[in-house]
């Protein structure tokens, strides 16, 4: 009988669940989307009890769509949206707020007074990690100032923090009947609690941000048998993997050699270069952080360049100005122009992460004329995704000390090849798309898949990648300066809108 490692995909938009055979290939797939929640400009939420309630969903579906019962399924892999937050009751399993998303920015005040002792990058060498809204350790200092009872509940060992994998593993492994409270390596190095060289929480950060240790999970590797699903959707099925989704998809790409790096198009844009077992501290900002660990090996580390929106620009156009029905439609739209008729979008719905770090920048279009149309927006749109992904591949290449000769692309947009081609264009360089574009689940399933020797080692994760087509550059070398300038301009004006 043929076996099947699982991935839990918990995203910034869905849950998923997704089965994969032995050469990497999906064979189930449910998928179930949960609500954006914006209580006032510039706070996001999830409710942690509706993700709860679609993973068991989404795992029961993948099942019975491929007709699979729990002993098909030899281990399941975790992988989630970084930083998101969450505080709960270990007796009750209650939350005690909303999931405070990673793209939130309640916390600039804290980041404000923060680095006003010391800077922005104060804590750059221990965690890889300037302070920003972004990172999960201020949103939980948050929750503890603003939430009545939690700071007791917490000294008393009754509260518990996690991000999205750490609630779900809880729940999966038994919840208020002792569900294991642990997390990954790469998982924990979102937090900015984390210390990079130790791998553990690090007591003066802690601290200085005044979180009890008693709140934090274990920090496990990211490949290893951890425990059993005691849920009755796949009972005794191994949980062996977790990882945060963009570490996933480094993995699911098969990039573990020093210098090879991913860009996946998502909610946001995340490009990791693997720096191999040695810690990188970046130069012109971007993050340090945990790669993946594997079972009894040294964690590798990589760094990154975060790019808040990119694909969520695209539902911006279609939920907020209904300009589009369906996302997929943004490419015909953009299609009905030759180019962007002078115009430049820059999304900086959160502030700008890399490698600008700016969080009082808001977004801004740019280059209006009466000659503009929604065509010359929707292009504006997408083009902005590829801007953004150059500026953070220009400060890796400098970090890097050397140029990087192809961009390895997966995650939703990379469908729309009127986007890969214009990155081709103006990167300069191919860009180059896999067979397997569901990347980052399958980075979770190999890490499961591994702990329990379903796949034996890096080669045979490596002989399931293949290439399904590359963009090579045609744009001239005038027009490629020309639109950068303008890119470049458009940045500069979205600084500096904070109150
Ligand atoms: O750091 C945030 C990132 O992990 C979110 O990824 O794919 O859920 O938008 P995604």
């Amino acid at each position: 009988m043929p076996t099947y490692v699982a991935a839990i995909d918990q995203g910034t938009t869905s849950t998923r669940c997704i089965v994969f055979n032995r050469q990497g290939q999906i064979v189930s797939v449910a998928q179930k989307e949960h609500q954006q929640i914006y209580p006032q400009p510039g706070w996001v939420e999830h409710d942690p009890e509706e993700i709860w309630k679609n993973t068991l969903e989404v795992i029961a579906l993948a099942r019975i769509k491929a007709k699979l019962s729990a002993q098909d399924i030899v281990a399941i892999g975790i992988t989630n949206q970084r930083e998101t937050t969450v505080a709960w009751n270990r007796r009750t399993g209650k939350p005690y707020y909303n999931a405070i998303v990673w793209q939130d920015m309640r916390t600039a005040d804290l980041v404000n007074t923060f680095a006003s002792d010391g800077g922005q990058n104060r804590f750059r060498q221990q965690t890889g990690l300037p302070l920003a809204t972004y990172f999960s350790g201020l949103k939980l200092r948050w929750l503890l100032d603003n939430v009545a009872e939690l700071r007791a509940d917490a000294e008393k060992g009754d509260a518990l923090f996690g991000n999205m994998d750490t609630f779900v593993v809880w729940h999966l492994t038994g919840g208020t009947n002792g569900g294991l409270h642990i997390t990954d390596v790469t998982n924990a190095s979102r937090t900015q609690l984390m210390n990079l060289r130790t791998l553990d929480w690090d007591q003066e950060l802690l601290d200085t941000f005044k979180i009890p240790r008693t709140m934090l999970p274990q920090i496990r590797p990211s490949s290893e048998i951890y425990g059993m699903v005691s849920s009755e959707v796949l009972p005794g099925v191994p949980i062996a993997g977790i990882l945060g989704d963009q570490q996933a998809a480094l993995v699911g790409q098969t990039c573990y050699e020093p210098g090879q790096a991913k860009n996946t198009y998502g909610t946001g844009c995340f490009l990791l270069m693997n720096t191999g077992t040695e810690l990188r501290e970046s130069n012109y900002g971007l993050l340090t952080t945990v790669a993946y660990q594997f079972q009894n090996e040294p964690a590798h580390y990589a760094l990154e360049g975060s790019v808040a929106i990119t694909g969520a620009l695209v539902q911006w156009l279609r939920d907020n100005l209904g300009i589009i029905k369906k996302s997929t439609d943004i490419e015909s739209l953009a299609r009905s122009v030759e180019d962007n008729g002078g115009a430049y979008f820059v999304p900086a719905f959160s502030g700008l992460y890399a490698p600008h770090w700016k969080s009082d920048a808001r977004g801004i279009i740019a280059g209006l004329t009466r000659f503009v149309n929604k065509g010359h927006l929707a292009r504006a749109v997408l083009e902005a995704t590829a801007y953004q992904t150059v500026d953070v591949v220009r400060a890796m290449e400098k970090d890097a000390g050397v140029p990087l000769s192809s961009l390895r692309v997966d995650g939703g947009m990379v469908v729309n090849s009127l986007l890969m081609q214009f990155q081709a264009d103006i990167l300069n360089e191919p860009v180059i798309c896999p067979r397997m574009t569901e990347t980052t689940a399958l980075g979770a399933a190999y890490a499961a898949g591994l702990a329990v020797g379903y796949w034996h080692n890096l080669d045979d994760l490596r002989q399931n990648w293949g290439i399904d087509r590359v963009y090579e550059p045609a744009m001239d070398e005038p027009q490629r300066q020309r639109l950068t300038r303008g890119w470049q301009k458009a940045i500069e004006r979205s600084f500096g809108w904070e109150d």
